[in-house]
């Protein structure tokens, strides 16, 4: 449940969120159950005793594991409906939900069952939680791009109701520019663009999806502070930058939160927002992000109202649900 006090409960949108990041260990163990899908984990206790990460890889490592659970539609459903239970009461009100299809397809579940399960539950999000929603297709830069445009092509001949496409999975020595192509018919099919950078990976990184990919959001980009000058373009140009700050964290990208440069970027005038990434793993969801940072930093209302309002402008959302939002 919600730890946060109620002057934090600020509407926001949450718009860097893996599904399969929100699998927590009780559910892990009641699909395994379900669909008689062996555990390498005896009970919750051992489950739980591996979320210690050294970095990006070794949580790659067991999140990849942990989605052999997820067999049916009812479990992606399932799975979505969770999470918008949690969020709502962390005081998410849209949601830009990524998924990775093609990383169940490489297990043998058919895309349908992924998007539909997922897509299903959204579809009715805002009447159900309250919550508006959107889903994103990221596709897994450690494979091939011939393989994300494949599975891109099937999204698109199966209309499957995505509002853009991400990239993700491990960053070091996968640059950007090997998915030009995906990105240029994902952009010709009218859908948005977005993608991982400077998480552990290089500020030019950051440049590479901005310049090749030409993306609309960053996820991360904490590594642009590492170059003065990206940093004056990303704020000249409002270019928003969705930041994770617990996963930084868990991930050992900072030490401590304390190390966070959250407070740098707002003071520069980065187009920063806050978001969780994959909360059943980094120990919170975004109404814990926001209070361990008012806490660690002592961030005024201002400054928390300001992130609020940075996510809904850098939102996907309809005009007229951004306009009720804002
Ligand atoms: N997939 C799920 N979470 C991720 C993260 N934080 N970075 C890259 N890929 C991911
Ligand atoms: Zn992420």
């Amino acid at each position: 449940m919600p730890t946060a006090p109620d002057e934090l409960l600020l509407p926001c949108a949450e718009l860097h969120l893996h599904i399969e990041g929100t699998l927590e260990p009780e559910l892990i163990f009641e699909l395994a159950a379900r669909n008689g899908t062996a555990l390498p984990y005896a009970n919750l206790e051992e489950l739980r005793s591996r979320y210690e990460f050294t970095d990006l890889q070794s949580f790659l490592d067991l999140y990849y594991a942990n989605m052999e659970v997820l067999r049916t539609q009812a479990d992606f459903a399932d799975m979505t409906r969770a999470y918008l239970r949690r969020a709502a009461a962390a005081g998410v009100r849209h949601v830009e939900m990524m998924v990775d299809p093609q990383a169940h397809l490489l297990r043998g579940v058919p895309l349908a069952d992924c998007i539909n399960g997922v897509a299903s539950v959204l579809a009715t999000s805002l009447e159900d939680f309250g919550i508006s929603a959107e889903l994103i297709a990221a596709f897994l830069r450690d494979r091939p791009a011939a393989e994300a445009e494949e599975v891109l092509e099937q999204l698109l001949e199966s209309r499957a109701p995505i509002v853009g496409i991400g990239l993700d999975s491990a960053e070091a020595d996968n640059p950007p520019e090997g998915f030009v192509a995906l990105y240029r018919r994902a952009r010709d099919a009218g859908l948005k663009c977005v993608a991982h950078a400077g998480e552990e990976g290089p500020s030019h990184y950051i440049e590479q999806a901005l310049d090749l990919l030409l993306v609309d959001r960053i996820d991360h980009g904490v590594r642009c502070l590492d170059d003065s000058e990206l940093v004056d373009r990303l704020v000249r140009d409002r270019v928003p930058l969705t930041i994770c700050p617990l996963s930084n964290v868990r991930l050992r990208s900072v030490d401590t939160l304390l190390d966070h440069p959250l407070p740098q970027m707002l003071a520069a005038g980065l187009n920063v927002s806050v978001n969780s990434d994959d909360p059943a793993y980094f120990g919170g969801y975004v109404d814990d992000n926001f209070a361990l940072l008012r806490d660690t930093f002592d961030l005024s209302a201002d400054q928390l109202a300001q992130l609020a309002v940075n996510s809904v402008e850098a939102s996907f959302a309809q005009p007229a649900r951004r306009a009720e939002l804002l």
